[in-house]
């Protein structure tokens, strides 16, 4: 009787197990598979790295004045543009447009923010290497904010200047009458520079000091923009405790195939990998220059400019000792071996977000999967010399399976309230 039943049970389960043979291949990973889909869990995030060259990264007066900053569009030339024009809270801290757009357009896309504070390397050729660093750039970009250091110390010293001196102390008077707010060493502009020259050494280190500061103020804001769980993670989770039933709610089986692929044939795990979905390197992948440019030079350009960024861990508004700025110190310099390279983005909320690649070259999803497959196939019609994609052939199907799995990446982006 025991025997009998034993046996019909195991033929009922023979039946039901060799009937939906697809979705068992789709929901069943192996040893090597769970160590991948573990390093790209975001339980995996480590905590966030110091960043030694801001001292008042983690002030929390500092973030709550940087994120006054952030949306402030009183510190642009026509007053209408703030960080948060390009990088909307509401779009993954995008603007879903090909190429940016401030006082005028900009010449590439804007980049998510969610967990860039883990990233070495900030903008599309990493020419800036921390977040301080990089949010003083826009400000004197004349396409973007389109203001000097100068105007932004007097705009900050008019709205701010409590706020500011509570965190950096004290806060010399500061007038129209002793700056010219057009002054400025690095804006390409003849009057610009020349009013910067004609300042004492002592007024441009002022000037220059507090601005490093307003930056640190940015920064340290920016650092608290993080994405939270996705169904990805959530799947993840279920997968490491044999969960099957919520592993079958919370992927399709296409999502789960899409997912093996990404970690498996299709080879995307070799550079977006982490739980950011991002090696942090710099990749020449192939993608069409952008209408009416030149090919982007990229990370070839972005090195010497990291280099030589006045605002880098070991220049002198750094509050970096020098063997703390290692990122800086171990540079691969060797600039050709990076010509046209832009930095791997993220892939968390990649669906919320087109266009895609750094010009918005792509205006879908479904467009960045079919350049993928073409890329492997080796007739992009891209004019690049050395695509770093070492794929296999992909089935129409594949990319199918793969877009289905990259919209299962969404999930909530938290910042300091
Ligand atoms: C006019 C639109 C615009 C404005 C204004 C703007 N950004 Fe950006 N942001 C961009 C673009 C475009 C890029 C990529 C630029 C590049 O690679 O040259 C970028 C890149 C970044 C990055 C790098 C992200 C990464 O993954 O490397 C950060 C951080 C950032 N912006 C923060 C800010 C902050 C802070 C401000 C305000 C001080 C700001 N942005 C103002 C458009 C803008
Ligand atoms: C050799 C490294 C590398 C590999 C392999 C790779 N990518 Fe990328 N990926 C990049 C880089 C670099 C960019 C940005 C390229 C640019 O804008 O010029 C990018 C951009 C993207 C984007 C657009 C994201 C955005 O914000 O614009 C998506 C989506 C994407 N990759 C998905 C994939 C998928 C899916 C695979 C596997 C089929 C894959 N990638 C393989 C490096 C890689």
């Amino acid at each position: 009787m025991t025997l009998l039943r034993t046996l019909s049970i195991s033929f009922v389960l023979v039946i039901l197990w060799a009937g939906p043979l697809n979705a068992t291949d789709a929901q069943t990973w192996n040893a090597s598979e769970i160590r991948a889909l573990q390093s790209l869990w975001i339980g995996s995030l480590p905590p966030l790295p110091d960043d030694p060259s801001n001292k008042y990264a983690d002030d929390y007066k500092a973030i709550a004045l940087g994120k006054k900053l952030f949306f402030d569009a009183r510190l642009s030339a026509n007053g209408k543009v703030a960080c948060a024009t390009c990088h909307i809270e509401d779009k993954s801290f995008t603007d879903n447009l090909p190429v940016a757009h401030g006082i005028e357009d900009t010449s590439r896309r804007s980049m998510p923010l969610a967990g860039m504070a883990y990233s070495p390397w900030l903008f599309w050729d990493g020419r800036a290497d921390s977040l301080w660093a990089q949010a003083l750039g826009p400000i004197e970009n004349p396409v973007e904010h389109g203001i000097s250091r100068t105007k932004c110390v007097l705009l900050v010293n008019e709205f701010y200047r409590k706020e500011y001196k509570e965190i950096f102390g004290d806060l010399p008077e500061i007038s129209n009458n002793d700056f010219n707010p057009k002054a400025s060493p690095v804006i390409d502009d003849k009057e610009a520079k020349a009013l910067w020259i004609s300042m004492s050494p002592d007024k441009q280190e002022l000037i220059t000091r507090l601005y490093a500061n307003i930056g640190k103020s940015i920064g340290a804001f920016v650092r608290t923009i993080q994405p939270g769980k996705s169904s990805f993670d959530r799947y993840a989770e279920a997968v490491f405790k044999g969960d099957m039933e919520n592993m079958e709610k919370i992927l399709t089986d296409d999502e789960a195939f899409g997912l093996k692929l990404f970690i498996g044939k299709a080879q995307c795990i070799n550079c977006h990998n982490g739980p950011l979905f991002t090696n942090n390197d710099f990749h020449d992948v192939g993608v069409p220059k952008r209408p009416k440019f030149d090919k982007d030079p990229g990370r070839e350009q972005g090195i010497p400019q990291v280099l030589s960024n006045e605002f880098n861990c070991l220049g002198k508004y750094s509050d970096a000792d020098p063997d703390e700025c290692l990122e800086l110190q171990f540079i691969d310099t060797d600039a050709e071996k990076y010509r046209g390279a832009m930095k791997t983005p993220s892939l968390r909320n990649v669906a919320d977000r087109p266009p895609y690649m750094h010009a918005g070259q792509f205006a879908t999803l479904s467009d960045v999967m079919k350049f993928y497959q073409k890329q492997a196939a080796g007739k992009s019609g891209a004019d690049t010399g050395r695509p770093d994609i070492v794929h296999g052939i992909l089935s129409d199907n594949d990319l199918v399976l793969l877009e289905a799995f990259l919209k299962k990446l969404d999930g909530p982006i938290y910042s300091a309230r």
